[in-house]
């Protein structure tokens, strides 16, 4: 089970950089629960203060491109859950040098997409039998998350409504929606809703290996 979490840094200069508020605890969750149900796991790591979870293989990187290099490299898997708040964009130049403050004008930040790694991990070759991805959304959440399941090709969209506190905190409610329907589940602690999610992998990787 390959697993990516937390944000991601993208470098202005030596000393700033563009991130969000993801903490990562719903993704090392996820790990540690897969780990648990007897997964061999690796988890990607954007640069969160979290503890590895028992039993399961740490990469830590810092940018997008990092993640989707360490993604490419961890391949192939039999699942994939891409819990990473990947940032959608970077800066198109890193300025080596710290820039300085000159004059009254603020300077012009020109950004770049990043790749979407859950896309590449869905039209790999050698795809993943199960391809999850999350949708973070503060509104008009269902419907945000079904196109993203078609767009991005993955089987399951995990998603959760991000307007509370739910980014860092410790409890979350999730709908996960497949081909076959959609599942509310009740809000519960992050490490609940991991085994809950990892449970319903393993039962649907049972059916697919007795069909
Ligand atoms: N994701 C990814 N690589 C990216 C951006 C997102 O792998 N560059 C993955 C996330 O890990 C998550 C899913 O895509 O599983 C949803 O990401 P999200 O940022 O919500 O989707 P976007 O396509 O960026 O849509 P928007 O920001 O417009 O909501």
């Amino acid at each position: 089970v390959l697993v990516t979490a937390g944000p991601t840094w993208e470098a202005i200069d030596p000393v700033r950089y563009i991130a969000n508020r993801s903490s990562g605890k719903q993704g090392f969750a996820i790990a540690a629960a897969a780990a648990a149900l007897g997964a061999r796991v690796t988890l990607v790591a954007g640069p969160v203060a979290l503890k590895t979870p028992v039993g399961v293989a740490r990469i830590d990187v810092e940018s997008a491109r990092e993640m989707a290099d360490a993604v490419r490299r961890a391949m192939p898997a039999d699942v994939a859950v891409m819990v990473a708040a990947v940032a959608d964009w970077r800066p198109k130049e890193y300025r080596a040098e710290k820039i300085k403050k000159r004059g009254d004008a603020p300077p012009a930040l020109m950004l770049t997409e990043n790749p979407d790694i859950l896309t590449n991990v869905a039209t790999a070759q050698r795809r993943p039998e199960l391809v999850i991805g999350f949708a973070a959304e503060t509104e008009n959440m269902l419907e945000h998350a079904r196109a993203k399941r078609k767009r991005k090709g993955a089987d399951w969209i995990v998603a959760n409504d991000v307007s509370g506190n739910v980014m860092g905190g410790d409890e979350n409610r999730v709908t996960i929606i497949s081909g076959d329907g959609i599942e509310t589940l009740e809000e519960m602690p992050k490490a609940a809703v991991a085994m809950a999610l990892m449970e319903r992998v393993a039962a649907s990787l049972r059916a697919e290996a007795a069909e």
